[in-house]
């Protein structure tokens, strides 16, 4: 497995590894890697003939008082985790190799970026279409895998990728759960442990919704449903609960008609945890 630290010896490699018209499947991630992660990376495998992994911790998609220095980080357990997983290369850059100093171009959705988890961390989705277009530019994938996790960033990213013509395939992936329901993130291991026997809510309060959805309730007595249920938890901050159109992210009213999306973010002390499930009413069903 090869490792890259600059822009430029990975655009070597990528050349190399797409001899003879191999496919390249991309993988961005930030690191302190984990089930869901390697569910990318595997399917990357499945559909693609070379597989490329970046782990870069991207300073521009935190706001300031975000975690971006306590991040969680373990280099070498990462690489240890894709050498097994047969990955071919990663490309391991620090910031500086990133962006130069005078860097001032911004890669943004207008209204996508500025909705919903737009709205709780303005600039994040910005950082974050500017990071991929950067990669993209970089590794030259032939298809890039998200996760559905960050549903709002993976509906991001297909917008700019369609927006600007990117020759990349946009990819979504299931969301993969602990047994308990909680979904894998990073940062998991930043909860306190009753925070994180507490933290499962997310994912129980998303089953209340889906039934209520599907039993033909309407998305303001659903979404009030899926609150109650969160606030049973004792120190669970709800930061927001909505239920949207799952193919445009619009706000929807009444009985919805079509796939509703229902999406939480709630904090645990300073940890920010987000979640998300599909919901078919009967009606679209
Ligand atoms: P990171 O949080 O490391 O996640 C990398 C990828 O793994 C994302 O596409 C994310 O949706 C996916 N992922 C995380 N947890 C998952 C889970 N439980 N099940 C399925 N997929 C999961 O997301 C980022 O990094 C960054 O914003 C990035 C896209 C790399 C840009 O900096």
């Amino acid at each position: 497995m090869d490792i890259h630290r600059t822009k430029s010896d990975m655009r070597a490699t990528r050349a190399g590894l797409a001899r003879d018209g191999a496919t390249i499947g991309l993988v961005p991630t930030m690191g302190f890697l984990h089930g869901g992660h390697m569910a990318l990376v595997e399917r990357a495998r499945a559909e693609c003939d070379r597989v490329v992994v970046s782990i870069f911790v991207n300073p521009t998609q935190f706001g300031p008082g975000e975690d971006y220095e306590a991040y969680p980080r373990d280099t070498d357990r990462d690489l240890a985790m894709l050498r097994d997983a047969g990955v071919d290369a990663v490309f391991l850059p620090d910031a500086a190799e990133i962006y130069p100093e005078d860097a001032e171009t911004v890669v943004e959705p207008a209204r996508l970026s500025r909705i919903l988890i737009g709205r709780l961390r303005p600039g994040h989705f910005a950082g974050v279409a500017t990071i991929v277009t950067k990669l993209f530019n970089i590794v030259g994938p032939d298809a890039a895998f998200f996760g559905e996790k960050d549903y709002q960033q993976l509906r991001v990213i297909r917008r700019v990728a369609r927006d600007l013509d990117m020759p990349v395939r946009v990819e979504g992936v299931e969301i993969v759960r602990e047994a308990d329901g909680l979904a894998m993130s990073s940062r998991n291991v930043r909860l306190s442990e009753d925070h994180r026997r507490a933290a499962p809510v997310l994912h129980a309060a998303l089953e209340v919704g889906r039934a209520a959805i599907e039993a033909g309730e309407g998305v303001t007595a659903a979404g009030e449903r899926v609150r109650r249920r969160l606030e049973e938890a004792r120190d669970a901050q709800v930061q927001s609960v909505d239920l949207r159109d799952a193919a445009t992210l619009q706000p929807l009213r009444g009985t919805p008609d079509r796939a509703v999306v229902m999406l939480l973010a709630v904090r645990f002390g300073d940890v920010l945890l987000i979640d998300n499930m599909v919901a078919i009413p009967k009606e679209a069903a």
